[in-house]
């Protein structure tokens, strides 16, 4: 599946996106950085050998999100932001 992971670059996002690639799903994040850094998916990157797409977008920012919809299908989303 393709997953939505908000708030993935967080604590818990971060862990979630590991656990989601390693179960081989492809992975969208999308995260404001205001509580966390890339740094998170750079090391989860390291130990999974995948690259989430990330986009660095306020979830505030309806025009934004709406643009990340048009260009993932998403089969799911997990809201930790
Ligand atoms: N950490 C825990 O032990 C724990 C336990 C139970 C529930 N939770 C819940 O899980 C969720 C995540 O917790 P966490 O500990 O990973 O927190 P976190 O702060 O590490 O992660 C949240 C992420 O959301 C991002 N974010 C915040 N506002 C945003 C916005 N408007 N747009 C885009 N991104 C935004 C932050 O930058 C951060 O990376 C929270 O809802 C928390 O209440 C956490």
């Amino acid at each position: 599946m393709r997953i939505l992971v908000t708030g993935g670059t967080g604590y818990i996002g971060s862990h979630t996106v590991l656990s989601l690639q390693e179960a081989g799903h492809e992975v969208v994040v999308i995260d404001n950085l205001a509580n966390s850094s890339e740094e998170s998916l750079r090391r989860v990157a390291e130990l999974t050998g995948k690259e989430a797409a990330f986009h660095p977008v306020d979830l505030l920012d309806e025009a934004a999100v709406d643009r990340i919809f048009s260009r993932h299908t998403v089969d799911a989303v997990i809201h930790f932001a």
